[in-house]
């Protein structure tokens, strides 16, 4: 197992958002977390990443427990964290936001096949080589998208966590940030993805959670998922 997070708490204040969590990812997985607005979905990767401290539960990391761990830390470990707000700097490059993803400020081992550089992005994301001079501040909604997962992908995660990464954006778009998400998955970065738009979940994901309030109410594949209307109506439909 890759990821193997057992009973989660975290707190706001007093405010219990997350009431013993558990979820795991394997190796080369695409795992889909979902749930209504306001269940603990983002909570969950940002306990996941170090940003929000969990109070109590593990996360084991390829083998290690990285609970308490801050998220630069967590970073180093194998683990890229694409939040949803995009935070690209504005009046940077495209090039120098993606080199700004980089550990430590330089690449190592450039010609590995598997170390991510600004060329194997390009090829990966065509739409941003078009804008490699482009500042940050001027690049659309779904070309921001693509940057901070590329700039994610330059620190070399084995595991990467997606928060909603298809929000507010066109439907074109859309089906770009889903195909690249498709591509990284296959060029061996694990995903755990939190996603609105469940056709896009579907059409990725090996598996999938899905979250009641600051629970996890069901786990299974896409065609358990299918054959449960119940968990369906749950979890999912307003
Ligand atoms: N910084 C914060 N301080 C206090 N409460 C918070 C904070 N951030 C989130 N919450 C609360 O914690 C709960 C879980 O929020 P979280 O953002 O994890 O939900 P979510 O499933 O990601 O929702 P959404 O689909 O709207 O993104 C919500 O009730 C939310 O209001
Ligand atoms: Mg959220």
């Amino acid at each position: 197992m890759l990821l193997e997070v057992k009973d989660l708490n975290t707190f706001y204040g007093t405010s219990h958002v997350l009431q013993g969590i558990s979820l795991n990812v394997s190796q080369g997985e695409l795992v889909a977390l979902l749930g209504r607005n306001g269940m603990g979905k983002s909570t969950t990767l940002k306990s996941i990443m170090g940003v929000i401290k969990a109070r109590s539960g593990s996360i084991v990391f390829k083998g290690k427990n990285i609970c308490g761990y801050p998220s630069y830390k967590t970073a180093r470990i194998g683990i890229g964290y694409v939040p949803e707000d995009r935070r690209i700097f504005p009046t940077l490059s495209v090039v120098d936001n993606l080199m700004l993803g980089v550990k430590g400020g330089k690449i190592k081992k450039p010609n590995d096949p598997k170390t991510w550089t600004v060329e194997k992005i390009f090829q990966h994301f065509p739409m941003l080589e078009k804008r490699a001079k482009s500042k940050g501040m001027h690049l659309s909604g779904g070309e921001q998208q693509m940057l901070t997962i590329g700039r994610s992908l330059m620190g070399n995660p084995d595991l990467l966590l997606v928060d909603e990464p298809t929000e507010g954006l066109a439907p074109l778009m859309v089906k770009e940030v889903r195909d690249v998400l498709a591509e990284i998955n296959k060029a061996g970065v694990s995903i755990l993805l939190v996603e609105h738009n469940l056709k896009v979940a579907m059409s990725l994901a090996h598996r999938l959670y899905l979250m009641g309030k600051a629970h996890v109410g069901f786990s299974g594949t896409i065609d358990e998922l299918k054959a449960n209307p119940e968990a369906r109506a749950k979890y999912l439909e307003v």
